[in-house]
């Protein structure tokens, strides 16, 4: 025999998956394989079953060949052939027809109910909706006037039902810590239902490639106790307070009379613009740019100002400013929590 197979190089290959799993649990990215909620937990028993079962026809498979090509050479040794144990009909029935109808008869059942399970609308959840925008994401919560942007904020244990649109062209929700994929499609509504189990902050990002800045269209849920949910929602639906006279009072008089309100809305001003995010909570939020860059004065005087060079084709355009102006945006923009 030419070629044997080397039971040491299988050990690498084993190694090497093996370093390669560890990986995927660690780093700053969320992993699927570290759910912390029921959908989520649901996919992942599903992944382990199936990963379980497709190393056990590995081991099985590579152990067959290695035991052939040392019975084939023991067979040569001896000059003469040696008949299968069970007659070469019943291996092709066993290993080619009963094992692999077994195997993905058990793995159609469990992805069958997982996804009747997955899908099934929950008791008294609680609705908000989700739509997709190059490249960002509107969240509104039915029922209340509350608009916000690339954050969605929700009560941890308490299931959460999300209607999910697009203003233009398909995206894909995916939390990989809490749920599977959900498809954004035009002219379509679809859902996706999950539950955070514990207070925390869940990853999210968009999952369809949708353009330049797909890689930056990601957005972070954020699970509070419930009371802490309220208390969100609530100030949310009570009137803005004026900003206090002065520089941030001048900021928006510019947010209103200059181009941020031909794009932008903020609740309580007349600047009603729909094609760039609500900015009523901007203080509030962590990032800028869905998640692009932390949400601070630095990094949000340099987006007023040039928003193309921190996210490139996004739709804000450079602003020109007189002196004084940004100061007096940023002050005002600080006010808006
Ligand atoms: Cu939106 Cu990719």
């Amino acid at each position: 025999m030419s070629s044997r197979l080397r039971p040491g190089r299988v050990g690498v290959a084993v190694m090497l998956a093996a370093s390669a799993l560890a990986a995927c649990g660690g780093g700053q990215s969320p992993s699927a394989l570290d759910p912390k909620g029921p959908a989520s937990e649901r996919i992942a028993d599903v992944w382990w079953l199936m990963l379980g079962m497709a190393t056990a026809v590995y081991v099985v498979v590579a152990g067959l060949i290695f035991l052939a090509a040392r019975r084939r050479r023991a067979s040569d040794d001896e000059g003469g052939g040696r008949r299968l144990p069970l007659g070469e009909n019943a291996f092709i029935w066993i290993g080619g027809i009963v094992v692999p109808t077994a195997i993905l008869l058990v793995i159609a059942v469990v992805t069958v109910s997982s996804t009747a399970d997955l899908t099934r609308a929950e008791d008294d959840p609680l609705r908000i909706e989700v739509e997709g925008f190059k490249w960002w994401w509107e969240v509104r919560y039915p029922g209340t006037d509350v608009v916000t942007a690339n954050e969605v904020h929700v009560p941890a244990g308490r299931p959460v039902e999300i209607e999910l649109t697009t203003a233009d062209v398909i995206h894909s929700f995916w939390v990989p810590e809490l749920a599977g994929k959900v498809d954004l499609i035009p002219g379509q509504t679809n859902v996706i239902r999950l539950t955070a189990d514990q207070p925390g902050e869940y990853r999210g990002q968009c999952a369809e490639f949708c353009g330049l800045q797909h890689a930056r269209m990601a957005f972070l849920v954020i699970a509070d106790p419930p009371q802490v949910f309220d208390d969100w929602i609530d100030r949310r639906q009570a009137p803005p307070p004026e900003p206090a006279p002065g520089l941030a009072a001048e900021g928006e008089r510019i947010f209103e009379t200059s181009s941020c309100a031909g794009c932008h809305a903020i609740r309580g001003t007349t600047a009603r613009g729909v094609s760039g995010p609500d900015l009523s909570d901007f203080a509030s939020r962590r990032t800028i740019g869905a998640v692009t860059v932390e949400n601070n004065r630095e990094n949000l005087a340099e987006w007023i100002v040039d928003a193309q060079t921190m996210k490139p084709g996004n739709l804000m355009p450079p602003i020109a400013l007189e002196p004084g102006e940004l100061e007096a945006l940023l002050a005002y923009m600080e006010t808006r929590r």
